[in-house]
């Protein structure tokens, strides 16, 4: 089947121009002007932009937190990203039972995936512990198509620094990268159980049980190891607030090389404020939102290139079951909001629309870094020849009110309910297939496949 997507402007990461799309066999075999166009499907872009599908490599799909299960399977997720212009996603695989190596996650997660995907996904690989055989396997699951690790400093399977510093090199050694939860633990309980024994248990003591510095100390910490490393690959997850921003910056000042750094919109868009709201407990999610000082840092950091990828670490639970596990207790929720399908239209609307960021800069974050760095490139987060043909047609001219109704996903809110939006999806195409058509979903169930991703080198 052969498409022509005319009249659009594109945008990459470094370029935009007007010109057409010829789409044959799920890939863009030509760009340019006056395309052929016998027996091929025309798509009359007039007026919007066209912008590579986005990658979302940091969602947590049908996630397991032991307290309870994200309410988003695959399919609900997947359809969810594709509503919102994403039309890949790299999973964080769940822990499993101790003990386990790492395919036996890889395994459980085929079967989670498998059948119920709409858009291509690849997973992350989760390390709980460490020894000479998970080591091993981390080479073994890199040839499976999953050359990336996660690392928690906190949480019950949290590494500690040795075990960090021998997965990063293992890493190094297989071409991978490994991606980090940068939050001080010891810190983090230690405030905890002294607001809880406080009775100062509301959504707000979520906030100040995990201040910025024992982010930031988290993140200098795993820099220094990936240093100690000889500069093995790291990718910070989630990064949130100024100071860890200025821990990369030193870093890197100091020559440090194969750094990657990851926010996501709630920590450009949102604010602690929220946790005083009477529904405080949607945004307990952690590192939990800062101020809108650490806001307008963030936007910065993706101005002048310090941070590299804008994903979302989209975990929803419903507001009205799951989160009031933690209407007494802060310690009880779990943590997590949804965002999958949020994320390209508040990067458009609250960046490039209002000038904090350029549209290059949205697609770099959002589309080709994250595609670089995961090994999914050159076939996702580009357009040019060759690349499958994975596309958003976004209207700059079109407006609406973010709102739980126009969502896809199954949590029972959106974190940025009432914000007034710039700009409108007309269109997603996946593989050159229309999957997402004036906010209606046309893909099917299944359809995704399973990226088998390459390393770094
Ligand atoms: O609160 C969050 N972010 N939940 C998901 C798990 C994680 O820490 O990434
Ligand atoms: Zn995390
Ligand atoms: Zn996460």
């Amino acid at each position: 089947m052969r498409t022509i997507i005319k009249n659009g402007h594109i945008f990459t990461e470094s370029e935009d121009y007007q010109a057409d799309l010829l789409i044959e066999g799920g890939k863009i075999v030509c760009v340019g002007r006056k395309l052929p166009g016998d027996e091929a499907e025309i798509i009359d872009a007039k007026g919007c932009y066209i912008l590579p599908g986005a990658v979302d490599v940091h969602t947590h799909m049908d996630l397991d937190v032991g307290i309870s299960r994200a309410v988003d399977d695959f399919y609900d997720g997947t359809v969810a990203a594709a509503c919102g212009g994403t039309t890949a996603i790299v999973d964080h695989m769940a822990f499993g039972p101790a003990g386990v190596p790492l395919h036996h996650q890889f395994e459980v997660y085929k079967k989670l995936a498998e059948g119920k995907a709409v858009i291509d996904y690849g997973f992350h690989g989760t390390a709980q512990h460490v020894n000479d055989e998970i080591l091993e396997e981390l080479a073994a699951m890199a040839s499976d198509g999953i050359p990336s690790v996660k690392v928690y400093l906190t949480y019950g399977f949290r590494l500690n620094d040795a075990d960090v510093l021998q997965i990063l090199q293992k890493m190094k050694e297989v071409g991978g990268v490994t991606a980090f939860h940068c939050e001080n633990h010891e810190v983090v309980e230690f405030l905890k159980q002294k607001y809880k024994l406080e009775g100062k248990t509301a959504p707000v003591y979520h906030a100040k049980s995990r201040p910025n510095l024992a982010e930031a100390e988290a993140v200098s910490r795993v820099l220094n190891l990936a240093r100690m490393a000889d500069d093995a690959p790291v990718y910070i997850v989630h990064l949130s607030c100024k100071e860890s921003l200025e821990a990369v910056r030193d870093a890197r000042r100091h020559g440090q090389k194969n750094i990657f750094v990851e926010t996501c919109p709630q920590y450009l868009v949102l604010t602690e404020e929220c946790y005083r709201r009477e529904d405080g407990l949607k945004y307990i999610l952690s590192p939990p939102l800062r101020t809108r000082e650490d806001c307008e840092a963030l936007w910065e950091g993706i101005a002048d290139g310090t941070i590299q990828v804008v994903a979302t670490d989209h975990c929803p639970f419903n507001y009205g079951i799951e989160k009031q596990m933690g209407k007494d207790d802060f310690t009880a929720c779990p943590n997590g909001a949804p965002g999958v399908e949020e994320r390209l239209m508040l990067m458009f609307s609250e960046g490039a629309a209002k000038g904090r960021i350029t549209m290059n800069q949205l697609v770099k974050t959002l589309c080709a870094e994250p595609s670089r760095i995961y090994g999914l490139y050159p076939e996702k987060g580009v357009i040019q020849p060759g690349a499958d043909a994975d596309l958003v047609i976004l209207d700059p001219r079109g407006s609406y009110v973010m709102t739980q109704e126009r969502m896809h996903g199954a949590a029972d809110y959106t974190a940025y309910e009432g914000m007034q939006i710039t700009g409108e999806i007309r269109k997603v195409l996946q593989r050159g297939k229309v999957i997402v058509d004036g906010g209606k979903f046309l893909g099917k169930k299944g359809d995704g496949r399973f990226i088998r991703r390459k390393g770094l080198n």
